[in-house]
């Protein structure tokens, strides 16, 4: 793949890269609306679901509002889902909480994971958020046993909210009856969709600038072209425009024209 693009166009950085640094998150009024969702179930002790289509910027909006929580007083216990069992995801919530122990009994995680969290709490004053992402990957069996996980004294004491984010079939998996327990903590809902043109050609014009290009590269029906091979989607829009500047650099033109946004759809899905 032709990398001279960036030399081409004088770009300082690669453009339209998938781990932005967080400062650089463009804060929209869609990831404003999620994260006080996030705040309002932490401040109850609740759990929060942030759904979305793939590549609709869910964990960008879960990154940039768990920044807004002060380290000193919040510890993140973040979690990457995986398709395992109960005890794997036991494991991975221990493992955030910075005790590596491993078992092949629910009862000495569970045990564990409370008094890591109270001592959290109650010695290290810091409020834990558990946030898991990818949580549409989560089994039934998880979905059906998570809710005990934030029980301390009988439930009284909200100690451990939890967000869970990921793709619109998490909805439907909290529906199903064995889910109830836990899908009756859920106190906020926020989802991540497809955006407008105009904040597509925002969005657009962000990653170009964080990659120190102040100009405009793309022509108007290249930015149309984008935004109706990219469905709206983040993800998608970025895989196209980075790969319509390459086009346009093998073409050596001064400008991205939507046949450059062509050929880079040829090239993914
Ligand atoms: N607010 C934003 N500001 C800047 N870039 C963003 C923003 N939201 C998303 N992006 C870009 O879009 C890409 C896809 O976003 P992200 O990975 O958050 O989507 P996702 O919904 O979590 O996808 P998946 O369903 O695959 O987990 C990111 O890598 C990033 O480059
Ligand atoms: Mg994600």
């Amino acid at each position: 793949m032709n990398k001279t693009y960036k030399n081409y166009f004088g770009f300082s950085t690669e453009p339209f890269i998938s781990d932005i640094h967080c400062q650089d998150i463009l804060v929209t009024p869609e990831i404003e609306a999620v994260s006080e969702r996030i705040q309002y179930a932490v401040r109850l002790g609740a759990i929060a679901l942030i759904t979305g289509e793939v590549g609709a910027g869910k964990s960008t909006a879960l990154r940039w509002s768990l920044e807004q929580f002060h380290p000193s007083e919040y510890k993140t216990l973040w979690i990457t889902a995986t398709s395992g069992s109960i005890l794997e995801f036991y494991r991975q919530l221990l493992r955030a909480l910075d005790n590596d122990a491993t078992s092949m009994s629910k009862a000495f995680y569970t045990r564990t994971i409370r008094k890591e969290v109270r001592e959290l709490i109650k010695e290290k004053g810091q409020k834990p958020v558990v946030v898991v992402d990818e949580a549409s990957l989560l089994r039934m069996e998880v979905l059906t046993e998570l809710h005990t996980i934030t029980q301390f004294e009988g439930d009284s004491k909200p100690w451990l909210p939890i967000i869970l984010a990921g793709q619109i079939n998490l909805e439907e998996n909290l529906r199903y009856r064995k889910a109830l327990p836990l899908a009756s903590r859920v106190v906020a809902r926020g989802s991540l969709d497809a955006v407008k043109k105009n904040e597509m050609d925002q969005y657009l014009s962000h990653h170009l600038s964080i990659a120190g290009m102040k100009t405009q590269l793309y022509t108007d029906a290249a930015l149309t072209a984008i935004y109706q091979g990219s469905g709206g989607i983040y993800r998608k829009a970025n895989n196209l425009a980075r790969g319509a500047l390459i086009a346009a650099a093998v073409d050596k033109a001064s400008q991205v024209i939507p046949e450059h946004v062509q050929i880079a759809s040829s090239e993914i899905f």
